[in-house]
């Protein structure tokens, strides 16, 4: 029989699992941590340990784990439909959660296409771009704009419109080149300048960009508020004004990658909403099922959606993914919703994001920490003078204070579910800060 002892689970995996994102000899000094089960914001480990899931499991769950009212409906749905295929054949949940998700854009983006993981959006979102402007007899715009620091997935297409060397630099021989503007990332502030002088010289470097080669150009791809896996960099809502602006005057599509930012993340359903703008596609994915399934989306506009509407099958956007638009992941998608409205969520994150910037203040303060941020329910700090391993001692240091908190570099970030408890806010807070004492203190 096998055995169900926590260290039995480390070697199986280790023997069998290909972990993602993860130089998996790294495991012969870090341990694995098999998780038995989930409840609100905790992970339980198969040795009886648990771990506050200070990051959400990779920024996807919103609220907690094995949700009573996401598991009712998942249950509900697999005694009526697991799956059927999307071409030819139409059902409840994505009918539903396409009408709902338009209405939540107020039906500027009114056509919803499906996929399951984030990257597959992006993939989506770049070539429904180029495509647009082919059927509209502008073949010749074919290049892509990214932000530096920017993250949008690793398929090849996504890895492309990504600027982390880390990831990208092994399969640069494979990658059709972007072009790469200035983020406009707030800590970039030269003395006496604000964020919105920032994102004005950002902006400027788009300007220059498009008065070159805007013919050329069939879309910018820009993460909203937040540019999360560039280590939380903020910026000023100013900065997606002026870019979408910009993209009305030079004819250049705007992609807001909401993958990570969308779904009430930085405090409005949509980030975009914030600077009062809608682009011409958005993605979701991640928090957009709860964190319970994978389920991704593009959003756009009928614009786009009528330049491919044609007799003509060669003018439809002929991409598919088998999964495309799956009842189960479109039903967890809807029973978030429910918890949004049910539950005033944006409202009652705004007062717990409040107590949890004040439970923060220590670490705000502290000797060791600059650029300490906030936006909506994304907390993020800098470690000053720290070694290259620091961000893998933190994370060990954590786990031994039954925190799951994985820093960026040097930078801490937290990014909890939406649904922490008084007690949870101030547990999460208090080790925050003895495990950055504890990792500082460590230090080689
Ligand atoms: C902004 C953004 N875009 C795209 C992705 C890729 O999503 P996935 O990992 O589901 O492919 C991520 C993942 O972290 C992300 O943060």
């Amino acid at each position: 029989m096998l055995s169900n002892q926590s260290s039995d689970w480390v070697s199986r995996s280790l023997t069998s699992v290909w972990h993602p994102c993860t130089q998996m000899q790294h495991h012969e000094s870090t341990p694995l941590i098999p998780v038995s089960h989930g409840r609100g914001a905790w992970l339980y480990g198969h040795d009886g340990r648990r771990y506050l899931d200070g990051i959400s499991s990779w920024w996807v769950n919103l609220f907690g784990h094995a949700n009573p009212r996401i598991n009712a409906a998942l249950r509900d749905q697999l005694d009526k439909l697991e799956h059927a295929m999307l071409a030819g054949f139409t059902h409840e949940p994505v009918i539903e959660l396409s009408e709902r998700l338009a209405a939540l854009t107020g039906h500027r983006l009114g056509h919803a296409f499906y996929a399951s993981d984030g990257a597959s959006a992006v993939e989506i979102a770049l070539k429904m771009s180029f495509h647009s402007w082919r059927n509209r007899g502008h073949a010749e715009k074919q290049e892509f704009v990214c932000l530096q620091g920017s993250y949008h997935g690793e398929t090849i297409g996504a890895l492309a419109v990504t600027d982390v060397a880390l990831f990208k630099d092994a399969y640069g021989p494979l990658l059709r080149a972007a072009q790469t503007v200035m983020s406009p990332d707030a800590r970039q502030a030269r003395d006496g300048e604000t964020a919105q002088d920032v994102a004005r010289r950002a902006a400027q470097e788009v300007e220059c960009l498009f008065e070159q080669k805007a013919n050329k150009i069939a879309a910018i791809i820009v993460e909203p508020l937040v540019q999360c896996a560039a280590g939380m960099a903020m910026h000023d809502p100013l900065y997606l004004q002026l870019v979408r602006a910009l993209c009305d005057r030079y004819g250049v599509h705007l992609i807001l990658d909401e993958i990570a930012v969308g779904c009430g993340r930085t405090g409005t359903f949509f980030a975009c909403e914030q600077a009062g703008i809608w682009p011409d596609f958005v993605t979701l994915s991640k928090g957009i099922s709860g964190g319970y399934l994978p389920l991704s989306l593009v959003l756009t506009t009928d614009d786009v959606y009528q330049a491919f509407y044609s007799a003509d099958v060669t003018r439809g956007f002929l991409h598919s993914h088998s999964y495309t638009g799956n009842p189960l992941a479109c039903r967890a998608a809807l029973a978030t919703l429910d918890i949004f409205t049910e539950d005033d969520v944006l409202a009652t994150n705004r007062a717990k994001a409040e107590r949890i910037t004040a439970a923060l203040a220590p670490l705000r303060e502290h000797a060791r920490v600059k650029n300490f941020r906030q936006q909506g329910m994304i907390w993020a700090f800098d470690a000053t003078d720290v070694d290259p391993a620091f961000s893998r001692r933190f994370f060990a240091n954590a786990t031994q204070q039954e925190l799951l908190l994985r820093p960026i570099g040097s930078t801490v970030y937290l990014m909890p579910p939406y649904i922490l408890s008084d007690d949870d806010i101030d547990l999460l807070a208090a080790r925050t800060l003895a495990v950055f004492d504890q990792t500082i203190a460590s230090q080689p």
